[in-house]
């Protein structure tokens, strides 16, 4: 019974520690990032007006749940390339490109909502903008060192760091927001205006 539970606790611990399957890291990455931009879109939406806050996990919180995850996945991925492709290498390929044609969206999310009146600080946010485009840049390049993606692939992984840059911009000024809140006039809103 002991030798039971202690080989279960072991066999857990072990599936933590061992690489994770790399389409599974994909699939989640790529379902994390079109709920995140859809959650910062909504958000502007229905709370576009005075009432507006952001979305309900920080931008700067969401930002680093996907860095994370991308760290994961490379370092399972220089763990063990085996386990990391599990007998699917053909298939690493189309459902990196899902990945990485999520990320422009949800860049142009974040870029949407930095332009929008906020409460959120912008230092944490464009800090948190400049690891994510190292975090695609470096998993980009690792997979295909492992020959796992095409150059192709790395093509869109530049144009997808670009997007992540780009969005930056609009979270570069030094205080925390733009200066005056937006209105809704005719459904439409304003703009926010304000650049210092
Ligand atoms: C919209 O703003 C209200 C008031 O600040 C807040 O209670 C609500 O959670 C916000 N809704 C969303 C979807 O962020
Ligand atoms: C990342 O987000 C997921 C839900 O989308 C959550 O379950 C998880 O705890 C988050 N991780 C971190 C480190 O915030
Ligand atoms: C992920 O890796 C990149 C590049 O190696 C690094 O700059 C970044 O800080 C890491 N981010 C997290 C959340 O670990």
């Amino acid at each position: 019974m002991r030798v039971a539970i202690f080989a279960t606790l072991v066999l857990s611990f072990a599936t933590t520690v061992l690489a994770s399957d790399g389409i599974t890291d994909l699939q989640a990455m790529t379902a994390f990032l079109s709920d995140a931009a859809l959650q910062i879109w909504s958000t502007q939406i229905t709370n576009g007006t005075s009432a507006y806050n952001g979305p309900v996990t920080p931008t700067m919180d969401l930002i680093a749940n996907i860095s994370a995850q991308i760290n994961a996945s490379k370092a399972s991925l220089e763990t063990d390339q085996n386990a990391f492709t599990n007998g699917q290498t053909g298939a690493i390929e189309t459902t990196y490109l899902s990945y990485i044609d999520t990320v422009p969206t949800f860049a142009q999310a974040i870029e949407s909502q930095g332009r929008t009146w906020h409460d959120e600080m912008n230092a944490p946010v464009f800090a948190n903008l400049q690891s994510l485009a190292a975090a695609i840049q470096a998993y980009g390049s690792s997979l295909r060192r492992g020959q796992l993606i095409s150059q192709t692939s790395m093509i869109r992984t530049i144009r997808a760091v670009s997007a992540v840059s780009n969005a930056q911009r609009s979270w570069d000024r030094p205080f925390n927001y733009p200066g005056k809140r937006s209105v809704m006039r005719n459904g439409r809103r304003g703009e926010a205006a304000g650049r210092i």
